[in-house]
């Protein structure tokens, strides 16, 4: 049976991009809807409670619009909704936590990983869990790095700044002898370029949104809700923004070449208490 639902996913801002980008490439079959909480951006920084009503409001924005799965594409928001969300639904929901993890154990050899995320994220502890459960021999260093998810924002993720910000931010990782560095934040990708220079190319770094496709499309398999092979034209991909949607469409855009974009400002229940 096919399934023509669309699947939702949700981040605090265009972070989220970075997975639809590699979903646009594995699941070419699928329609999307997609959520950024841009004008609450960033969620790092808010209290776990504040984080987790966000998500919830975007959760059931697009509930309303009938999705088949849900994908968290944000850390912060994994980090702290994603089992009450999961327990919560009838669908399928999806985090970027473990398949980041999971990918980072599949790839270390000297089991020397690093984490980099927002506040919220790093202080939640969640990858050191994952990776401890899984693989208790590994060493984590972990880094949260708050000044990165404004310069993809504000679309500085390629300027002078960026690269400046992004080698003073990573020296303490620098000498740790790490052969893995986890992106956790679904934001970072786009400043992946600077990150890997900083790094050097022997530390190979995790895009944990990416990974997560992976888990998705095992899912859609695994409950036999997986589109049929559809045109262009029939495929739906809708993208909406908290914020502007103009600066939403720009970062959209060189982001995903996409042809055309659809992207819609909407508010969501609490922006009120937006600061
Ligand atoms: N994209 C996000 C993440 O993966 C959230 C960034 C933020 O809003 O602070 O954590």
């Amino acid at each position: 049976m096919y399934n023509k639902q669309p699947i939702g996913f949700i981040d605090s801002g265009v972070g989220g991009l970075t997975v639809v980008k590699e979903a646009l490439k594995q699941l070419p079959n699928e329609n999307i809807l997609y959520v950024g909480d841009t004008a609450r951006c960033p969620y790092g920084p808010r209290p776990a409670e504040q984080v987790i009503d966000y998500t919830w409001e975007m959760t059931r924005y697009l509930l309303a619009r009938d999705i088949k799965m849900l994908v968290i594409a944000c850390n912060t928001a994994t980090a702290v909704a994603l089992e009450e969300i999961k327990a919560a639904l009838s669908i399928p929901v999806v985090g970027v936590i473990l398949p980041g993890t999971r990918a980072a154990l599949k790839t270390t050899k000297n089991n020397k990983i690093g984490i980099i995320g927002t506040v919220g994220t790093i202080n939640s502890g969640s990858y050191e869990a994952a990776l401890k459960q899984k693989a208790p021999q590994t060493t984590l260093a972990s880094l949260a790095c708050p000044k990165f998810v404004p310069i993809v924002e504000s679309n500085e993720y390629y300027s002078s700044v960026a690269k400046k910000i992004v080698a003073e931010t990573l020296q303490p990782l620098k000498h740790k002898q790490l052969d893995t560095l986890i992106l956790g934040c679904t934001h970072y990708p786009l400043l992946r370029p600077i990150i890997q220079n900083v790094m050097g190319h022997s530390v190979t770094l995790i895009d944990s949104g990416a990974e997560t496709v992976g888990e998705v499309s095992m899912l859609l398999d695994y409950f036999s809700i997986a589109n049929a092979p559809q045109t262009a034209e029939q495929k739906i991909c809708e993208f909406y923004t908290t914020g502007s949607a103009n600066m939403f469409e720009k970062i959209a855009d060189s982001w995903l070449n996409l042809t055309e974009l659809s992207v819609t400002h909407i508010d969501l229940g609490g922006n009120i208490h937006a600061s």
